[in-house]
């Protein structure tokens, strides 16, 4: 289970502190679907649903496109996309020698992005996985449309078997087309969101793919959805939801999350999307923001040291690094470096980030820091769980429905009529 250092929030928070008493509340209203959006609740059960039907399925498939395919082209946005991307990046940031390349499409309408992907494609042997719940997002749909005709160029007849489809169990128009060219078509369950999917096909069979191993994933999940059924404050769920809605409650409007390795910059992506959407309505919600430390110091950290007093803060911290280097003596000390020679590089990050919190909450940011042991399956388990159950809570706490999302259409209106769509208005 992920822990939560509350520490360098205390002095910012209200009087009476954290309303655990109140994230009880929520967290029943959760378990026992009694909630606004309750329809949409699924992903509470769905590591271990996924353990008992699709999953071998799913690295049949995997195993399948890695045995003949250089590449897998994922064809999806928003939480058809990010879930996949962001456990690509943190947990296989370079394909190994026999992972094929994950190349993500369709997340865009730009022109110059599609064609850069398909240099870099240039003539590897490849497969799509074409994740849509709806399928009618126009910015999967009119990839998929290329890259059909691309597939229907290099393979001929052979094109459709080269095509996954994920997608709605029963209804949609990807669905009718995977039944009418025989697409194998993976599920996107009816009672989970796209941004709380990343547990389901959606988000593993990329990952699979790329070669992270999904049943220790899923084992993982299964584990700490458990765990973090605790109704106490020792649960960090409620410890992060309640936090960061008393630093609300006193102006704290936009948290940015950061950490202090590069491949957890989709994560962050993924992160922004599950609590922008969840949160984010009724005029309501902290918005989310994220940073890269310790590059960002250098591009936002004047702003967050002493910019208007509106920033939270919650750093990732993976406890253990991966790698390990360590600084060599110079009898010279020509660069003045040898105050950290003999240090390892994942000290003198702690150090600078220590620095960080120190520096940040003198400046009145409040400091929340998430703490998960390795950047491995079993880390990458526990960050889905613990964020997507604290955003319920938290999305709960504040009144909201933590699971529609109507903003949403604002712009496909305007876009398909302005577009000419029949039936648009
Ligand atoms: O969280 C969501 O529901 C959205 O981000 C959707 O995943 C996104 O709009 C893509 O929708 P679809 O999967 O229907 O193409």
């Amino acid at each position: 289970m992920v822990k939560v250092d509350l520490s360098g929030a205390a002095q910012f928070l209200t009087e009476a502190g954290p309303d655990y008493a109140l994230a009880e509340i929520a967290h029943k209203t959760l378990s026992d679907r009694t909630g606004l959006g309750k329809e949409f609740t699924g992903w509470l059960e769905l590591p271990q649903r996924i353990k008992d039907t699709e999953l071998p399925e799913i690295l049949k498939a995997a195993e399948l496109i890695r045995s003949r395919s250089k590449a897998l082209v994922v064809i999806g946005i928003g939480g058809s996309y990010l879930g996949a991307r962001g456990a690509i990046e943190l947990l296989k940031p370079i394909p190994g020698e026999n992972d094929p390349k994950v190349f993500f499409v369709g997340n865009g309408l730009s022109a110059d992005a599609l064609s850069d992907t398909l240099r870099q494609l240039g003539d590897m042997d490849f497969d799509v996985n074409v994740i849509s719940k709806s399928g009618t997002t126009l910015e999967p749909a009119a990839a998929f449309r290329i890259f059909r005709v691309l597939l229907e160029k290099k393979y001929g007849d052979k094109a459709n078997e080269h095509i996954f489809a994920t997608t709605d169990a029963h209804k949609g128009v990807l669905k009718g087309l995977a039944d009418e060219h025989g697409w194998p078509a993976f599920v996107v369950p009816d009672d989970v969101g796209g941004r709380f999917s990343v547990l389901s096909a959606v988000g593993l069979l990329p990952m699979a793919v790329a070669g992270i191993d999904v049943a220790k994933v899923i084992d993982a999940a299964i584990e700490e959805f458990k765990a973090l059924d605790l109704r106490s404050p020792e649960n960090p769920a409620w410890q992060y939801a309640a936090a960061r809605q008393c630093l609300y409650n006193k102006g704290y409007a936009v948290e940015i999350l950061g950490s202090y390795e590069p491949s957890f910059r989709f994560m962050a992506e993924w992160w922004k999307q599950l609590y922008g959407e969840s949160e984010g309505k009724d005029a309501k919600g902290i918005f989310p923001a994220s940073v890269e430390f310790t590059a960002d110091l250098h591009s936002m950290g004047q702003f967050i040291q002493s910019g208007p007093r509106i920033l939270m803060e919650s750093i990732v911290r993976f406890t253990h690094s991966r790698d390990s280097y360590v600084f060599p003596f110079e009898e010279a000390d020509s660069d003045g470096l040898n105050y950290i020679a003999g240090r390892d590089m994942a000290d003198v990050c702690k150090v600078a980030a220590d620095a960080v919190k120190e520096a940040h909450i003198s400046g009145g940011v409040p400091n929340m820091v998430i703490e998960v042991p390795r950047r491995d399956e079993e880390g990458f388990a526990s960050l889905v769980c613990f964020f997507e159950m604290a955003c319920a809570i938290s999305g709960y706490m504040s009144g909201v429905n933590p699971f529609n999302q109507p903003g949403v259409e604002a712009y496909k209106k305007n876009m398909f009529r302005m577009l000419g769509k029949p039936g648009a208005v």
